[in-house]
């Protein structure tokens, strides 16, 4: 049985992570703002309230963790005139920071399993320049390339791959999402003429924390119906 840590479990792509990773051999840990009143509720996983804005230790960390999963992330999308710098800052200290200080703490138990694995998650919007997206491209760009970084520092031993999805039905994409036509719009921008569905993306998730994935790492994996090349 493999122990996978999920930072943000309880929602969209994250929450669909943990519905597939269910069906085979694997233990949850899924740590989430609201783990307790909205992550699965299973045997085999346990929810933890856990903000990782805060400084606070992870509480509950496991011994030996074959893979880690950091989901959280946000979409601002605002004409670059009206951003105060501090949104910049916010953004990167959900996107990065979180992520460093959940890596720092858990790489001791990382690093006693083989062929661990680590994922993270970009954008369609670091590949490709979009109108608006400036915050978020700053952001996840920046965790792109900390990922492949680590993937580098890291290798043989744990594997680091990143994740970078064009929109995608969840609720941090309510609002772009919240008409039929707003959906179509979206959809038709695409060259596969959808939007992903959290599993689309999970799919991919979960092969990358798979041994079926033993040989990839330092990869930006980009799940977005074409959009970030044709
Ligand atoms: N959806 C898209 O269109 C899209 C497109 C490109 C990239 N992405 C990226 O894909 C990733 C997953 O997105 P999603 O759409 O699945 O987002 P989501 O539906 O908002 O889910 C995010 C998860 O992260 C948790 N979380 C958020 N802030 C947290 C914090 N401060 N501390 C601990 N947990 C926190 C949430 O916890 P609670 O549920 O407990 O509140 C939730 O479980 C993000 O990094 C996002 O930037 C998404």
């Amino acid at each position: 049985m493999k122990t996978i840590v999920i930072i943000g479990g309880s929602s969209g792509i994250g929450r669909a992570v943990v519905e597939q990773l269910l069906e085979g051999d694997n233990f949850v840990l899924n740590y989430s703002k609201n783990a307790t009143s909205k992550g699965i509720l299973d045997q085999k996983v346990v929810n933890i309230d856990f903000d990782v804005t805060t400084e606070q230790p992870l509480p509950q960390l496991p011994d030996e963790v074959n893979g880690l999963v950091y989901c959280p992330g946000s979409i601002q999308l605002l004409p670059f005139k009206r951003i105060q710098s501090d949104v910049f800052v916010k953004d990167f200290e959900l996107n990065v920071g979180g992520f460093i200080r959940t890596l720092q703490q858990l790489l001791p138990a990382i690093s006693k399993v083989e062929n661990s694995s680590v994922v993270t998650f970009s954008s369609v919007a670091v590949q490709r320049g979009m109108n608006f997206h400036s915050v978020v491209a700053a952001s996840k760009g920046a965790l792109e390339a900390l990922t492949r970084s680590l993937a580098a520092e890291f290798a043989p031993k744990i594997r680091f791959n990143c994740v970078a999805p064009s929109l995608t039905d969840t609720p941090l994409a309510e609002r772009l999402l919240n008409t039929d036509q707003k959906k179509q719009t979206s959809a038709d921008r695409h060259p596969l003429k959808s939007i992903g569905t959290p599993s689309d993306i999970a799919s991919m998730v979960n092969f990358l924390l798979s041994d079926k994935s033993r040989w990839i790492t330092g990869q930006v994996l980009h799940i977005d119906g074409g959009l970030s090349t044709l």
